[in-house]
């Protein structure tokens, strides 16, 4: 049946990177024989210039009558001093609200060809395999109030959690430590912070029905410190939004570059809205050297999460694997030899290679 696939390309390189996506699924589709409709809409600051509103409803309405959705990124300094409404970035937070993504899936596994380019020593790097689950929908970005008063002279975020919304958050980790190694950090600042000492007790009382998983709860400081001088600690870590925005882009460093990090934006029926972890790099945009793999990797968890296609997952990453098999890189990976690629050849490279499998591997 055909898939009805929303692409938001967004800002800066969201617009380079959602053309390696597509391209990549125009090779899955034909190698697999599937169909895929593809409809483009306006958000961030696109949207913005284009329509007023960072998050137009045409844009809103096509997003949840989509099977799966495919986002770059949004932002940029052009819009950086408009108003909070008028901000790209508000754009996605609200596609993320409206469609009741609350699990935020980044996966963080080092390829073993780039274990040099991460400028953490390669002993500490190497067998590094985790998964930050972020919740996605709460917490300091969305709890009111959250303003500054006319004289500028005071200001307020609001962190604020529903029971529930911690509960499907952790049940959400918990089932993906299950499908893992079967072992589960919860980070917080329960030291501190009163919406923390609530979470730690949902995980405690969650633990029960997950005899299996061993759970360990750390605080978001020092947490930030292991992460990178003891990562292969970690199998699946479950946290606080804003905690776990952070820690994923350290965490990039594990893989060498930001720009590998895919990640998948869900709720518990198969809808799904999939983006890099990445922004909208303002200081490479428009010049084409940006690395495609984060957006291909995340189109290949759109493929198995939202599509059930895990044979056309595997034929993703399996290409990817191979393109740095081959020493193609874009100009983020600081590795030795091989050859340095721009973002069309190294799709092009990708592509290749899906398009080579040879029938019986398919
Ligand atoms: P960024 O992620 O855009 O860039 C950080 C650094 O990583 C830059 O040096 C950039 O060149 C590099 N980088 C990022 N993606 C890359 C890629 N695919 N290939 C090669 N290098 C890559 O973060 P920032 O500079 O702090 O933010 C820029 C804008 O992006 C801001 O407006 C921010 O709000 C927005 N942003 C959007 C998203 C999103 O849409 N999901 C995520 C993060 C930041
Ligand atoms: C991300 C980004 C977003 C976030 C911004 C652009 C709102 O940093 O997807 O990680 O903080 O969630
Ligand atoms: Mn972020």
């Amino acid at each position: 049946m055909k898939k009805r696939i929303v692409l938001l390309p967004g800002d800066g390189v969201g617009q380079e990177v959602v053309q390696s996506a597509r391209e990549v699924l125009d090779a899955i589709a034909e190698q697999f024989d599937h169909e895929f409709s593809y409809q483009a809409c306006d958000i961030g600051g696109a949207a913005v210039d284009c329509s007023g509103t960072p998050f137009p409803a045409e844009t809103e309405d096509a997003c949840h009558q989509a099977d799966a959705i495919l986002l770059g990124a949004v932002g940029g300094p052009k819009w950086d001093q408009n108003p909070s409404h008028l901000r790209p970035e508000k754009g996605l937070l609200q596609l993320r609200k409206s469609l009741g993504l609350f699990a935020n899936l980044r996966p963080i596994k080092g390829f073993s060809q780039l274990l040099h380019a991460s400028p953490l020593k390669e002993e500490v790097v190497g067998g590094s395999d985790l998964l930050i689950v972020r919740e996605l929908t709460g917490g300091l970005y969305f709890g009111t109030p959250s303003e500054i008063s006319k004289d500028r002279e005071s200001v307020v975020d609001t962190l604020a959690y529903q029971r529930m919304e911690i509960e499907r958050i952790v049940e959400k980790a918990f089932q993906s430590a299950r499908l893992r190694r079967k072992h589960l950090t919860s980070v917080d600042k329960a030291n501190v912070l009163e919406s923390s000492k609530l979470w730690r007790e949902v995980v405690e009382e969650k633990k029960a029905e997950y005899p299996d998983v061993t759970v360990e709860h750390q605080l978001v400081d020092s947490a930030a410190m292991k992460l990178i001088t003891n990562p292969t600690q970690f199998d699946v870590i479950v946290t606080e939004n804003m905690f776990g925005d952070i820690l994923s882009d350290e965490a990039s460093v594990l893989t060498g570059s930001l720009g590998m990090l895919p990640s998948a934006s869900v709720r518990t029926d198969g809808v799904g809205l999939y983006e890099p972890v990445h922004g909208s790099a303002p200081d490479i945009a428009g010049k084409g050297v940006a690395n495609p793999i984060a957006m291909i990797l995340s189109t290949a968890m759109m493929l198995r999460h939202s599509f059930q296609m895990d044979e056309e997952a595997c034929a993703v990453e399996e290409a990817v694997q191979e393109v740095l098999n081959f020493g193609y890189h874009t100009a983020d990976l600081h590795i030795k030899g091989g050859e340095q690629v721009n973002t069309k050849e190294m799709t092009r490279h990708v592509v290749e290679g899906i398009s080579s499998r040879n029938v019986s591997e398919s």
